[in-house]
């Protein structure tokens, strides 16, 4: 069905896999128009309680496709920035959690993928940056933004003023990646995780997520009321029932995701 990406479902997770390997899983319009699709799929798909993102080959995405933009006017140039932006807050605003099991280069719009993404784990042959503004050009799809919101302000302009790539272990360092595997433990691991996601109340995960991306960029006043109305929404289900009655009966919760 899809020609540029695979996404499969297994179990209760979503596997989003770009698919060009020989241009390093360049992102085109094609592979743009592709996610958008899926994520339209992992929206409707109730079963799917955590996605993982990641790359075929050696890269996860080594950016936006300089082939096809290097023919682009300032139109057409704005029209992939508008797309990209679509794919990237899609998955930052969806209430689902997805993980980038960021497999080797994640660079310019291939590091903004994984920005959008919940939670980062690498493998330790990966390598971040923001190369950009050696191409004329700075990032667009909301690196300057989630870069900053991630690593701060300095180490953002550091990175995207000086395009220097930086290795997994850096990232780490400066909290651009949750954690670093060897690379034949990177999907187990983002697996690992999650599982250990999905097995919790999904509606206290969605909760979760829309509290932590809406109100990171609210006034903490605004930010804590709405952390109260995301508690009410829990205290609201079915689930918050479920959760503390096996607690107490000690035994397993049977989430009914509502
Ligand atoms: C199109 C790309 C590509 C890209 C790699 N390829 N990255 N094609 N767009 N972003 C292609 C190469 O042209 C080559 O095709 C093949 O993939 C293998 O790449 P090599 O360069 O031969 O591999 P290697 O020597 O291992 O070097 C890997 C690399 C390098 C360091 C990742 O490919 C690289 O620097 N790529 C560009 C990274 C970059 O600048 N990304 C930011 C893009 S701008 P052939 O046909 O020769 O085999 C961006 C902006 C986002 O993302 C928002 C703006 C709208």
């Amino acid at each position: 069905m899809y020609e540029n990406i695979k996404y499969e479902v297994k179990g209760n997770l979503g596997y989003l896999t770009i698919n060009r390997p020989k241009a390093l899983n360049a992102l085109n319009t094609e592979v743009l128009s592709e996610l958008a699709d899926a994520l339209k799929e992992i929206e409707a798909d109730d079963a799917v309680k955590a996605v993982i993102v990641t790359g075929e080959g050696k890269a996860f995405v080594a950016g936006a496709d300089i082939a096809q933009m290097s023919k682009l006017n300032a139109v057409e140039g704005r029209a992939m920035m508008q797309a990209g932006h679509k794919v990237m807050n899609t998955i930052d605003q969806m209430p689902k959690p997805f993980i980038a099991a960021v497999n080797g280069f994640a660079l310019g719009g291939g590091c903004e993928l994984a920005m959008a993404c919940d939670i980062r784990i690498a493998s330790s042959k990966a390598k971040f940056g923001q190369p950009e503004v050696g191409l004329g050009i700075i990032p667009g799809f909301c690196g300057t933004q989630r870069l900053s919101r991630l690593v701060g302000k300095g180490m953002a302009k550091y990175l995207i003023y000086s395009a220097e790539m930086i290795n997994a272990e850096e990232a780490f360092r400066i909290g651009l990646v949750e954690k670093v595997v060897e690379p034949d433990a990177l999907m187990e691991a983002a697996e690992k995780l999650a599982n250990t996601i999905a097995s919790k109340a999904p509606i206290a995960v969605a909760q979760a997520k829309i509290a932590i991306n809406n109100g990171f960029d609210m006034d903490l006043k605004s930010a804590s009321q709405l952390e109260v109305e995301a508690t009410t929404v829990c205290f609201g289900s079915e689930d918050q029932k479920e959760g503390m009655a096996a607690f107490l009966e000690k035994r397993a919760p049977e989430w009914k995701n509502r």
